[in-house]
Formats: C-alpha cells, sequence, structure tokens
C-alpha cells in the first residue's frame, strides 16, 4: 500500500512508490498509473492516456466518467499536445479552442504528450473539476510520472 501524500515535484517516495507498481507490461502499467494518479492527486475528476494508432489518439486506460473513444490530432487540448509534442496546461477549458467535453465537470487540465524513440506514441490527460487547478510544478509532476512509465516501454 502507498501513501496518500500532496505530490510535489521533488517528493521521492512518491515517485519510488509509484516505481514500484510498474511491471514492464504496458496496458497493465497503463492502467496502475492512472488508478495512482487518481488516488494520490488532489482533486481529479478524470486520469488516462489517449494512445497513437493509424495517426489518431484512441482512449486507453483511465480512471472516471466514460470518455470519447477518438481523438483526430487537430482537436482538443489532447491533439494539441500530441502535434505540438509540449505539456499543455488548461487554466479554463471552457476557454480553449475546439476543446472536447467528455464530462462537464472539468474545467482545467493538463496533457503530456509521451514520446518513445522519438515517436509520439499517447498522450497523459489529467482533468480537473476546478478551474485553474494546475501549476507548473503540477505539469512538472506529471512529466516525471511519464518519464518513469516510459522507462518501461
Ligand atoms: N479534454 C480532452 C478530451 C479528452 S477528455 O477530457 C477525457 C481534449 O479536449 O483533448
Amino acid at each position: 500500500m502507498y501513501i496518500k501524500l500532496l505530490p510535489k515535484s521533488q517528493d521521492a517516495s512518491l515517485f519510488q512508490q509509484y516505481e514500484a507498481l510498474l511491471t514492464g507490461k504496458w496496458i497493465t502499467d497503463l492502467s496502475n498509473t492512472s488508478a495512482f494518479l487518481m488516488d494520490v492527486f488532489p482533486d481529479i475528476n478524470w486520469v488516462g492516456f489517449y494512445l497513437m494508432e493509424e495517426g489518431k489518439l484512441f482512449l486507453g486506460p483511465f480512471q472516471g466518467k466514460p470518455a470519447c473513444t477518438e481523438i483526430t490530432l487537430n482537436r482538443g487540448v489532447c491533439g494539441h499536445a500530441a502535434t505540438t509534442q509540449k505539456t499543455v496546461v488548461v487554466e479554463d477549458v471552457h476557454a480553449f479552442p475546439g476543446h472536447i467535453t467528455c464530462d462537464p465537470r472539468s474545467r482545467s487540465e493538463v496533457v503530456v504528450p509521451m514520446l518513445s524513440k522519438g515517436q509520439l506514441i499517447g498522450v497523459l490527460d489529467v482533468d480537473s473539476a476546478t478551474p485553474n487547478r494546475f501549476t507548473e510544478s503540477d505539469a512538472q509532476f506529471f512529466e516525471k510520472i511519464v518519464t518513469i512509465l516510459l522507462t518501461q516501454k
């Protein structure tokens, strides 16, 4: 069992607890990553993965309400992060052109692209019902989680 902690980008014990969950089996690790983040990160309503296949993002393992199943790269926050290959922090999703509403409670969002061997393989998407929920250091925390996850790829 891991302890519930407020995540900080330098919280070594939290990252150690996360690493201990990983198995090297990709879908297993994506599933437990979404469950881990939902458990330890306060005030989020959806967290999960969209995975690249045939030039589109398809819904992968997640926690939260059922979500849209595929996203083209020119749409939404996920498409923007995938296209730019940069982490996107959105303070107010209603103000983001083309935002795709899956859970209408979502008000702010972070999307981290996942790159393996220089190729985009998917994104980590984290939503909150609180406007302006995510700081730069939160975004760095999710980037570090993705970096650790990608050591298994
Ligand atoms: N908000 C995303 C769509 C996915 S849901 O939030 C789960 C977007 O606009 O890319």
